[in-house]
Formats: structure tokens, sequence, C-alpha cells
């Protein structure tokens, strides 16, 4: 079976293609780099010892993805990662973040319906609940977005629902919770480019030296240690949903089209105990000092994933500790380069 992967050069796809190949998949893949590296196919290659078909392509480009995919034979389903994801960034460049996200979705719907491809996985997110009262399941309220990264999951949600409704497609919509940490390879990873925005890189190039001072975002939110919390899922065990996605798209009958499915741990861990994770398994005393509170930073949220370990079959393998520890082994590899 033949799956495409848009954004497999990025963090969650290189994983996602290791996953892949090992369970026996047949991959094409395509990125345009935009926040990826050429070198992360060689890595996804010598960590599984098997090739695939990569082209350079741009989502928003109709004509050339239209082109590449109709030169494809025999894709049986479509794992779309492809997509600009800073939050920040997003407020200020809305309009980037609706064509990337939205109109490279749309773009790559119309491809696949051109040329027969009716299962696709979609990388959504939990931004999309807002700030729910935790455990959050699939049934919460989504409210109005509060960035317009988060908006475009939604709106993409949406029209991959629409679509569905209109044709035979059928959709896994996966609702990530926080992914961090890296393969246990260390050979592929995260790779924040410029200052990270999100915690676990922070810590660990923090840890490495890279970075002076961790500040924590707030230690007077309402929650026991009062700093914020989250579900942070190791990257590895997101990649394996894909697997049991793909599985399942494979087995679901048309009459649940369009499925959402949360991906976290099940389990809320605060800032201050992420780092005490990140001291513990790396002997490092990080160097961290508390300040303001974050604008815009949800006070806490984690998945109920009781649908998921159903109905997918899935289940997390790695807990926080495992995945500080392989964060820490990918920002050492790195600093080897
Ligand atoms: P990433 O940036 O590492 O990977 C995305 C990849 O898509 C990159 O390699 C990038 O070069 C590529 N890409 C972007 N625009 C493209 C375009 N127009 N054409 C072709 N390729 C393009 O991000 P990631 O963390 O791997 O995220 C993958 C998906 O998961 C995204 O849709 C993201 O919104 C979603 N998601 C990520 C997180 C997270 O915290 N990492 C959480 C929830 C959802
Ligand atoms: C986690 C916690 C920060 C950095 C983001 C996106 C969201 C989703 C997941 C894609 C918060 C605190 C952080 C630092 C800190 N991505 N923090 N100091 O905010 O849950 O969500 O990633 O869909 O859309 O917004 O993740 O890693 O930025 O922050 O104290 O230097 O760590 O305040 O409490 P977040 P994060």
């Amino acid at each position: 079976m033949k799956i495409l992967v848009t954004g497999g050069a990025g963090y969650i796809g290189s994983h996602t293609i290791v996953e892949l190949l090992q369970e026996g998949y047949d991959v094409v893949a395509l990125d345009n780099f935009d926040n990826s590296y050429p070198s992360v196919l060689e890595n996804i290659k010598s960590i599984s010892g098997k090739n695939f078909d990569f082209a350079e392509v741009d989502i928003r480009n109709k004509t050339q993805l239209k082109q590449f995919i109709s030169e494809q034979k025999d894709i049986a389903a479509v794992i779309h990662f492809a997509a600009s994801k800073a939050v920040g960034e997003s407020v200020a460049l809305p309009l980037k973040y609706y064509e990337n996200n939205v109109a490279g979705t749309v773009n790559l719907l119309e491809a696949m319906q051109e040329n027969g491809i009716q299962q696709i996985v979609f990388s959504s997110s939990c931004t999309v609940y807002g700030e729910a009262t935790p455990p959050v399941d699939e049934n919460a309220a989504i409210p109005v977005a509060q960035s317009p990264y988060g908006n475009t999951k939604q709106i993409c949600e949406e029209v991959l629902r629409d679509q569905s409704n209109a044709t035979n497609l059928k959709v896994v919509a996966l609702r990530y919770f926080n992914p961090i940490g890296a393969h246990e390879s260390a050979l592929i990873g995260e790779l924040p480019i410029g200052v990270p925005n999100n915690l676990v890189p922070y810590i660990t190039q923090t840890g490495i030296g890279k970075r002076a001072t961790l500040t924590v975002h707030g230690n007077d939110y309402p929650t026991p240690d009062g700093t914020c919390i989250r579900d942070y899922i190791h990257v590895v065990d997101i990649a394996k949903a894909h697997v049991a996605a793909i599985d399942f798209l494979a087995k679901e009958k048309y009459h649940n089209p369009f499925s959402v499915f949360n991906l976290g741990t099940g389990q809320g861990n605060s800032v201050l105990e992420v780092i005490q994770a990140f001291e513990a398994v790396s002997g490092v005393k990080l160097n961290y000092q508390i300040g303001p509170r974050r604008s815009g930073d949800i006070i806490q949220i984690y998945a109920d994933c009781q649908k998921a370990w159903d109905e997918l079959g899935w289940k997390t393998l790695y807990d926080l500790e495992q995945s500080m520890a392989s964060a820490w082994k990918w920002e050492q590899a790195l600093a080897k380069k």
C-alpha cells in the first residue's frame, strides 16, 4: 500500500515515514523545505534501511502539485502534514497561514479527487479546543480560534468534513496535543529555526548552553504549582498513531467518513514538572527563572484519549521522562554537528 506524505521532511512527518516504512508501507513524500532540510530524507533512509520516493513540491502551486500526484501510481491514502505552524507568526502574517494551510489543503483535496484518492489523515491540533476543562474529549466545544493558525486547523477540519459529505473521501483528523522528543537513533528530531517558541526545545537548548536562561512564563496560574499544564506526547507515539489511522481508514466503512481523534497521553504535566523530568534524565541543572505570563497561554489542557484507544487500537508507549531523554539525546547529537 502506497502512502503520500506531505511535509515529509518535517518533524512529525519524518518520524511517521520511519514508522510507515518499518510497517511495510511504500511511501512517496513531498516537501518544499520551508521549515526542514533535505538531509532529513537520508537520515530516514538510514534509520529504516529502506528507500522511498520524494519530490520537492509546494502544495500552494496547484499545477505542480496536480502534475506530481497524477504522475504517481497507486496512492492509496495521503497523510497531510505540510503546513506552517508558528502561532505568533500567524498573528503577524495571517494570509501566509490561510494560503499555506487552507488553500494548500484545498489544492491537495482537488488533486486527490482528480486522481481518485479517497483517504486522508490530517494533522489537526488541540489548539482547536482553546481553553477547555480537561480531560478534553473530541466532543468538547470548538470556540472561536485564538490565532489565525488555530483558525486554519478549524477551517481545514470543516473543509475536510464537507468534502467527505460530498464525495467518497474518508477522513481521519488527528488532534495532537504537545508533541516532543525525537527518534531513539537521534538521527531525526525537531529542528526549530531561530529561537524556539516551544518549551522542550527551549529547555534542551538551554541545557546544552545555546541559550542562557529559560523563562517560565508565569507561576501564578490556578494549578498545583502555579505553572501551565499540557499533555506532552512522544513524537514516535504520534507517528505510530498515523499508521493506526491508515489501518483504520482501510477498514472503515463509508457510513463514518469523517473521524476525529485526540492524540495525547491523557496526562497533564506542568512546566516545572517538565523541567524536573529534564533535570532527572540529563543530570543537568537547568538555568531558569520565573517570568511574567505569556499572552494567550491556555492555563491547562490534557486529552481524554479513550476514543483513539478504542477505535484506533493505539496507546502511547513513552512517558514524560523517556520523551525528555530522547529530546536531550537529540540536542546532544545536534551539538556534535
Ligand atoms: P514542521 O514544520 O516540522 O513540518 C511541516 C513540513 O511541511 C516542513 O517540512 C515544511 O517544510 C513543509 N511545508 C510547509 N509548507 C509547505 C508547502 N506549502 N508545501 C510543501 N511542504 C510544506 O511541523 P511539524 O511539527 O512536523 O507539524 C506537522 C503538522 O502537524 C502541521 O500541520 C502542524 O500544524 C501540525 N501540528 C503540529 C504540532 C506541533 O506542536 N509540532 C501540534 C499540532 C499540530
Ligand atoms: C508549553 C508551556 C508555555 C516556552 C503550542 C501551540 C499549539 C500547538 C502546540 C500546534 C506553556 C511554557 C514555553 C518557554 C515557558 N501546536 N513555556 N517558557 O503553548 O501548549 O502550544 O504548541 O498545533 O498550537 O500554540 O506549547 O511549548 O509553546 O508551551 O514557560 O520558553 O510551556 O507558557 O505553558 P503550547 P509551548
